[in-house]
């Protein structure tokens, strides 16, 4: 591993392929025989430094169309949260039904699982029947897997009936020393940013303009007003980038000053401090109060001169989703792509059908989407949101950080890179946007 990453530092690119892959690496990852860990326990007292585990384990065997990549640097997505504490169901059951598909597909199926859905690297070899990518080439890579051996997926690769996350429904995750990824996962990785950096808007980055951007999702267009929830948060800071670049005018939510000035920083103006409002759109477990719902869409229309949202961008779920469909505007979109305070949502669907709005469901990103946000990234049009990093030892207290909601935008994990900053080509471009780079840092 030292010689490859001696290599990788040495800008000796030409030479990774005839470098030998090492058989064992560092990767972290949750072990089958303790999913019952937390058993009993509340949701936010589930800790994921008890449960993620950096562990030597064996590289896997290349496949046809795949390649291994030496990780230089990863990031925390909230599925390695949703991972790391076993909810909504074990990774294992995925990893076992992947299993059952193929013989390539069983060597996924392991005791453990290795995480992690975001990567920054060099590419170590390719497998048989790849041919757009060779060893040396820096890379990213999106976290799209599939398999497309039926019709389905051939209009839009995520509706591929063998569809899945890389990372979080396949083994051989991105917090690692190495990954392996199918070889159309890979994108250029962009010139102007550290390896930290280019690791880190991948996963959201791709979500938000699919849910947003794509006609496949809200299909936004300048002049639209929308609602964005977490607009700070991992999903959230890009929706704001992609609707700021896209001449829309976003109403950040958000539950800081802290997270208010960030948005400021982005250059949103309109924003809701959800904390300091107050809003409790539910009276108790089972009854929400659609008063609040009202104080919110009187906040927005204060903020707006009175115009409702065009777009709802929604991922909080069961909290806010009654809320999100009430203050969208008559014929207006809401368009979610999770629920991370609960699935099973409740709204008044008379303010659906009466105001012909529609709910969109949305899920990551094909490749031709991770590839327009990638590219919106390597050209200095969106940024990455990169807070704070960690080492490899600490992504327990990295995931930690983003379960208990106290991070800004995205946490970044340092894989074989041994410091930050590294891995910079086009020094003059970085500096002509380094405050943009830097907005999250340190907040
Ligand atoms: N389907 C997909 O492809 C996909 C892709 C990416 C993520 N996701 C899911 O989307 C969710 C968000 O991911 P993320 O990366 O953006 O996470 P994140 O970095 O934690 O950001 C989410 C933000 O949402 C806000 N929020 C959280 N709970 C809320 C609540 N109850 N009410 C209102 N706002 C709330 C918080 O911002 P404030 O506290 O500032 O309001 C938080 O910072 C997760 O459940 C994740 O699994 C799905």
């Amino acid at each position: 591993m030292q010689k490859i990453l001696d290599a990788i530092q040495a800008d000796e690119l030409d030479a990774i392929g005839s470098l030998p892959v090492p058989e064992h690496y560092r990767g972290v990852t949750v072990h089958a025989d303790e999913v019952e860990m937390f058993k009993g326990m509340a949701s936010r007292d589930k800790d994921p430094r008890k449960s993620l585990h950096l562990d030597e384990v064996a590289t896997p065997e290349l496949g046809p169309g795949e390649a291994l990549v030496a990780v230089m640097a990863s990031a925390i997505n909230y599925n390695t949260v949703w991972t790391s504490i076993f909810e909504p169901v074990s990774t294992f059951k995925f990893l076992e039904r992947f299993g059952k598909l193929s013989p390539l597909s069983k060597r996924h199926d392991l005791p453990y699982h290795v995480v992690g859905s975001d990567l920054a690297g060099v590419v170590l070899r390719t497998g048989p029947g790849v041919h757009s990518w060779k060893p040396g080439d820096e890379v990213v890579a999106h976290c799209l897997n599939v398999e497309l051996e039926s019709p389905d997926g051939h209009n839009d690769t995520m509706l591929d009936n063998e569809q899945r996350i890389w990372g979080f429904e396949t083994n051989f995750g991105g917090l690692a020393e190495i990954a392996l990824v199918k070889a159309n996962q890979l994108m250029p990785k962009p010139d102007h940013l550290t390896w930290e950096e280019a690791a880190s808007p991948g996963l959201v980055n791709s979500t938000a303009y699919r849910q947003l951007v794509s006609t496949n999702g809200a299909n936004m267009k300048q002049g639209d007003t929308v609602l964005i929830w977490g607009a700070s948060g991992g999903l959230g800071s890009y929706a704001t980038q992609f609707a700021l670049n896209g001449g829309a005018i976003p109403i950040c939510v958000v539950s800081s000053p802290e997270k208010a000035e960030i948005c400021r920083k982005m250059g949103a103006e309109l924003i809701i401090d959800r904390n300091a409002e107050g809003y409790k759109f539910w009276k108790d477990e089972s009854t929400q109060d659609p008063k609040e719902w009202q104080r919110l869409g009187k906040k927005i229309r204060e903020l707006t001169g009175g115009e409702d949202p065009d777009i709802v961008f929604e991922h909080p779920g069961r909290e806010t989703f009654g809320a999100s469909v009430y203050v969208a505007r008559k014929g207006g979109t809401i368009v979610t792509c999770a629920s991370t305070s609960g699935f099973m949502h409740e709204y008044d669907n008379r303010y659906l059908w009466m105001n012909l709005k529609r709910i969109i469901g949305s899920h990551f990103a094909n490749y031709r989407e991770s590839y327009e946000a990638n590219r919106l990234i390597a050209k200095g049009l969106v940024h990455p949101t990169l807070s704070k990093t960690y080492a490899l030892e600490d992504t327990g207290q990295a995931a930690l950080d983003v379960h208990r909601n106290s991070h800004q935008g995205k946490v970044g994990v340092l894989c074989l890179a041994p410091e930050e900053g590294l891995g910079v080509r086009d020094h003059e471009m970085r500096a002509k946007h380094l405050d943009a780079i830097n907005r999250f840092r340190g907040v």
